[in-house]
């Protein structure tokens, strides 16, 4: 019979012995002299968890730590780490919105209430308003109109609910939020000055007949697109029996600037609210956006490089770095229809006592009626 020491797979002896011609293994307790050459902290423990192996994996550990400190609180290096969904990105800190990724939690960054929202008014071209200023590397916009001041169901959620839907955003920057029926909403003003009594606040306005025509083109394509009838604009803006303009038509109301704005005042001073001219901001977007900057407070960064009139679109578009034209979509400046020119004089007339009044309550007086065929002169531009 003879018999060896051997090793298993666990580093532990064992005695094989041949016996009968079969191979037997028997362990066989450790004796001084047969200590193993790696030394563990204990008799006891595994092989692996010598005082080297300690030492590296702390090491590893300190090391990891650093990166993570630096990439992560330092910023120094301008790289951010860390993510919503626990998978890591790293990248370059973004200089403007363009190069925000989505739904990308980043160092510095959190999503905090707006300091400035658009509230209005629907189609005095508050997208283009918006986009303009994404434009700016000190903005972050919220892409969606949220209507959390202007939707029961949407404001009993909560104001973290609301923050929730806001743009990550860096210490330095401001964020942006536009819903456009917050100016005709009732509700809106008393909630958003309980959220913000400070907040600053834009409204953009155009020539109210071109607004209400814009309006009634939107809930047209809207209607069509599901199939149902839509009454000429002159049926709806004139009531056929009496003759009157129908002060309660949606697109005729919402052009009521004067009404509209008398209530936010009752909450704002005027100093708060900043009025865009819509219509020169369809013609000189870099004019207009320069006064938006300088009411928010913000450096001026806008030029006029940042535009680039585009003859198919017949507007104005964002002048990408890479020489591209970023346009508003298909829903922005839509084609009209010819509204009958007697339908017109009436609105006309209609809003005259409305503008004026809206000129003095705001300090700034508009070019309203628009002079006719304008619109047609400047799309050939
Ligand atoms: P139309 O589509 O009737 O021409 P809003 O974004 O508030 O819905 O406003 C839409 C309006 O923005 C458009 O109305 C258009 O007149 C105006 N607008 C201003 N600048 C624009 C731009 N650069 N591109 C497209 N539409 C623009």
């Amino acid at each position: 019979m003879q018999s060896h020491l051997i090793l298993d797979w666990k580093g532990e002896k064992i005695k094989s012995m041949v016996f009968n011609n079969k191979v037997k293994y028997t362990a066989v307790p450790l004796e001084a002299d047969d200590t193993p050459t790696k030394k563990t902290l204990c008799s006891h423990c595994s092989p692996y968890l010598t005082k080297k192996n300690i030492s590296a994996f702390v090491i590893i550990l300190i090391l990891s730590t650093a990166f993570f400190l630096v990439a992560c609180i330092g910023g120094n290096f301008q790289s951010k780490v860390c993510s919503d969904n626990n998978s890591m990105h790293l990248i370059s800190k973004p200089q403007n919105k363009y190069h925000m990724p989505k739904n990308l939690k980043i160092a510095h960054s959190r999503r905090r209430l707006p300091h400035c929202i658009i509230i209005g008014v629907r189609k005095g071209g508050t997208r283009a308003l918006l986009q303009y200023l994404k434009i700016h590397p000190d903005v972050q916009v919220a892409p969606d109109e949220i209507h959390f001041f202007d939707s029961n169901e949407n404001y009993s959620k909560g104001i973290d609910w609301y923050r929730r839907r806001m743009p990550q955003s860096f210490d330095e920057q401001i964020t942006i939020e536009k819903s456009p029926n917050y100016f005709v909403d009732w509700n809106t003003p008393s909630r958003v000055k309980m959220m913000n009594a400070s907040i600053k606040l834009l409204l953009i306005v155009k020539d109210p007949f071109y607004r209400a025509v814009s309006d009634y083109v939107q809930i047209r394509e809207n209607r069509l697109e599901k199939d149902m009838e839509m009454e000429e604009f002159e049926d709806l803006a004139i009531d056929p029996i009496s003759g009157n303009v129908r002060i309660n038509y949606k697109a005729i109301n919402r052009s009521l600037y004067y009404i509209h704005t008398k209530r936010w005042l009752k909450f704002f001073p005027l100093e708060q609210i900043h009025i865009v001219d819509g219509d020169n901001l369809v013609l000189r977007p870099f004019e207009e956006m320069e006064k938006v900057e300088t009411f928010l407070g913000l450096r001026h960064y806008l030029s006029d490089d940042h535009f680039v009139f585009d003859r198919k679109k017949g507007f104005y578009c964002i002048h990408r770095e890479n020489g591209a034209h970023k346009c508003l979509n298909r829903t922005k400046g839509r084609p009209h229809p010819k509204i009958d020119p007697d339908v017109m004089n009436q609105l006309n007339d209609f809003f005259e006592p409305y503008n004026q009044q809206f000129y003095e309550l705001v300090g700034k007086t508009f070019k309203w009626p628009k002079a006719v065929g304008k619109r047609s002169l400047k799309r050939k531009h």
